[in-house]
C-alpha cells in the first residue's frame, strides 16, 4: 500500500522538514505493508535527507506568499495529479510545522466502502458550539454556511484519504477558490474555510480528534499523537517572519557569499 505525504515548505518554512520527517519515518504507518512517498513543494534547493531516500520527491514550487501559499495549496497539489493517481493509493497533507509523537496505524485509513475522506477537529473548537465555529458566513462566498448547521469545525492543517476521493476535493476546492477570486472574495480562513464546506456537503469517514492537532503548550484533554509546533518560538522566528515572501537572512547570506571570502563567513 502506498501512501502519499503532502508538505508544503516554501520560504522559511523549511525549517521544520527535517524534524517532521524524522518523526515520520518513526512513527507513521511502520508496518512494511505500507510504503512512504513523500511530495515535498518547496523552493528550498535540498531538503534533509533526500540524498539517501529515493522516496522524497522534492517539487520545485515557487513561494506565492500569504495567503495563496495556504489558499492555493489544493492547486499545489493537482500540479502532481497524475503522479499523485499513478504512486499512491493514500494521500495526505501535513502542516509544515506538525510533529508525531506517538505511532499511527490504520487508523487514518478510511475504508474501502466509504467516502474515503479524513478530516481533522481544529483544536480551537472541540468543545465549542457550532455558532462560535469561525465559518465563512458571508453568502457571496463558495464558503458560506450558514448559522446553526455544521458538526464539527475541521483545522486546515490535516486531511487526506484515498487518492481519487482526496484529488476530487482538491478539484472541487480549487474550482470554488477560482470562482471566489474573480469575484474578489477570499475566504476568511482560506483553505480552512473551504474545506469546512467541503467537509459539511461530504462529511469525513474519518474525523480525527484535535489528539492529532495538538498545539505545542496549550493543555487539552487529549494524550497528543501529532503535536502543532508553536511558530511563534524564537527558534522559529515567528508567524510574521516565516510568513515573509523571501527571507532577508538568506538574501544577505547570499549576498555575502558573494562579496566576502569564504574563510570569514560562518
Ligand atoms: C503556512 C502553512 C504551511 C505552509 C506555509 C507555506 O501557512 O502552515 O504548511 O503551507 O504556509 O509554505
Ligand atoms: C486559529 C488558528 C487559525 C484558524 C482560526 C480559525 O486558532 O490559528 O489558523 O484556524 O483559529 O478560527
Amino acid at each position: 500500500m502506498k501512501i502519499g505525504i503532502l508538505y508544503i515548505c516554501t520560504g522559511k518554512y523549511d525549517i521544520f522538514w527535517k524534524d517532521f520527517y524524522l518523526s515520520t519515518e518513526r512513527h507513521f504507518l511502520q508496518d512494511p505493508s505500507f510504503t512512504l512517498e513523500y511530495y515535498v513543494f518547496t523552493d528550498s534547493s535540498k531538503l534533509y535527507d533526500e540524498e539517501n531516500n529515493n522516496h522524497i520527491h522534492r517539487i520545485k514550487q515557487k513561494n506565492l506568499g500569504w495567503p495563496d501559499n495556504t489558499l492555493k495549496r489544493f492547486h499545489i497539489f493537482l500540479r502532481i495529479k497524475e503522479q499523485l493517481e499513478r504512486e499512491t493509493d493514500y494521500i495526505f497533507f501535513f502542516n509544515a510545522n506538525l510533529l508525531f509523537t506517538c505511532s499511527i496505524g490504520k487508523e487514518m485509513l478510511p475504508s474501502p466502502n466509504s467516502n474515503g475522506l479524513l478530516g481533522t477537529v481544529h483544536p480551537g473548537f472541540y468543545n465549542k458550539p457550532n455558532s462560535e465555529f469561525t465559518y465563512e458566513r458571508r453568502t457571496a462566498s463558495t464558503a458560506y454556511i450558514p448559522e446553526g448547521k455544521g458538526l464539527y469545525y475541521y483545522a486546515g492543517g490535516l486531511s487526506g484519504g484515498r487518492t481519487e476521493a482526496y484529488l476530487q476535493l482538491c478539484t472541487t476546492i480549487c474550482s470554488w477558490v477560482d470562482k471566489d477570486a474573480a469575484n474578489h472574495i477570499i475566504p476568511i480562513w482560506h483553505d480552512e474555510s473551504l474545506i469546512n464546506k467541503y467537509f459539511f456537503d461530504n462529511p469525513p469517514a474519518i474525523t480525527l480528534s484535535p489528539a492529532y492537532l495538538y498545539p505545542e503548550g496549550w493543555s487539552l484533554p487529549f494524550e497528543p499523537i501529532i503535536l502543532i509546533r508553536d511558530k511563534n518560538k524564537p527558534e522559529y522566528g515567528g508567524h510574521e517572519f516565516l510568513r515573509r515572501k523571501s527571507s532577508l537572512w538568506k538574501r544577505i547570506k547570499l549576498i555575502c557569499k558573494k562579496i566576502v571570502p569564504p574563510f570569514i563567513q560562518t
